[in-house]
């Protein structure tokens, strides 16, 4: 039997019902495979800064760099949300976290579920054949540029990017594109952004190692109406950071709940995984929340530990469930189920003891 060490870091709002199911669901897996997984638990976010001062405590980073692979529920506290004043705000530790494990990558794939067609506010006929992958740059930009406040009433972030930031990612997303459809789109801003121009001109560069791959340039304004307008049109869609987080949520929209995407983060170290939606703080406590984005997390956690079988499983579950209409109440008001509830059928259909 092979151990894979997991960390786990549930964070606020929602994060610690959801990936309780997530871990429900690996336990069905263990139980099937020949796999045992090893939890440590670690803080972050609001919860960490409550317990320890910090958003992201040195002993949660050494628990996943130790680990073969790190879940995330969530983080975010609206305590912290209208106060500029904060001094530590729980983002940091998400965005630190990134750093520290060298997390360039954000691969958050955009697909539909046929038993939610009807329920994306885009017209059904549009979302026909819709399956893309946004790779979102996750450690540069403006998001870790020089940053600051010159007196009261001036602002500034800096948006840095250089040449090898650009191509670690640029490779990898060229390499998914020759695994997919060969198509590479490249969403920036050339027109305005010197960042943008050198983005083209590595992304360029490079496409000549990758002759299959058909290379695509949108601006970031255009694309945004592109993914309500044409979302079949996309394949890889490679970006910088910024622009990859607004695009990603507005194309969750396209799968009929932003309680349904997951996504990984992959770079120098362990691997993160995580939903792409946020800590629902609404919610926390209620059973209400949908655990799939978490669940789907996780079976693109295994594929990344090397078990393919046990990842389709996870995904066919979770469409089994979708099918008979056994889901939240984000995708099934008429008749919602709890999280706990969905996460237990999840982890039924996986063991076989129900049939869909
Ligand atoms: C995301 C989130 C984060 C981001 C926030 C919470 C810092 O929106 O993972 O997309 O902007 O990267
Ligand atoms: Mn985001």
């Amino acid at each position: 039997k092979s151990t894979k060490n997991i960390t786990v870091l549930p964070g606020d709002g929602i994060g610690p019902e959801i990936v309780s199911e997530a871990q429900k669901v690996l336990a069905a897996v263990a139980g099937k495979y020949d796999v045992e997984f090893n939890y440590t638990e670690g803080l972050i976010g609001a919860v960490a800064i409550d317990a320890t001062g910090s958003a992201l405590p040195e002993d949660t980073i050494a628990a996943c760099q130790s680990a073969d692979a790190v879940i995330l529920g969530a983080v975010g506290d609206p305590r912290f949300d209208n106060d500029p004043k904060a001094k530590v705000r729980p983002e940091q530790g998400l965005l630190a976290i990134r750093k520290a494990l060298g997390l360039f990558c954000n691969i958050r794939p955009i697909r539909t579920f046929d038993a939610l067609l009807d329920q994306a506010p885009i017209k059904a006929d549009r979302l026909q054949g819709v399956d893309f992958v946004i790779y979102r740059e996750l450690t540069g930009g403006i998001y870790f540029g020089e940053k600051g406040t010159i007196g009261e009433d001036k602002a500034f972030d800096n948006c840095v990017y250089e040449r090898s930031e650009i191509e670690r990612i640029a490779h990898l997303a060229f390499e998914a594109a020759t695994k997919r459809c060969n198509k590479l789109t490249l969403v920036d801003k050339a027109n305005v952004l010197e960042t943008s121009r050198l983005w083209r001109k590595v992304v360029q560069e490079l496409s000549a190692q990758y002759p299959s791959v058909e290379v695509d340039y949108l601006f970031v304004d255009n694309a945004a109406m592109q993914v309500i307008l044409n979302p079949a049109q996309f394949d890889v869609v490679l970006t910088e950071n910024m622009f990859g987080d607004i695009i990603s949520d507005e194309a969750s929209i396209i799968s009929g709940s932003l309680g349904m995407l997951p996504s990984a983060s992959v770079g120098t170290g362990s691997s993160l995984f995580e939903p792409i939606h946020g800590s629902y703080p609404q919610a926390a406590g209620k059973n209400i929340a949908n655990p799939m984005a978490t669940i789907l997390s996780v079976a693109m956690m295994l594929d990344h530990l090397d078990l393919p079988e046990a990842a389709k499983d996870v995904r066919k579950a979770v469409d089994d469930a979708l099918n008979s209409g056994f889901a939240t109440i984000d995708v099934n008001k008429d008749e919602p189920q709890s999280t706990s509830a969905v996460g237990d059928r999840i982890a039924d259909l996986i063991s076989a003891e129900v049939s869909a």
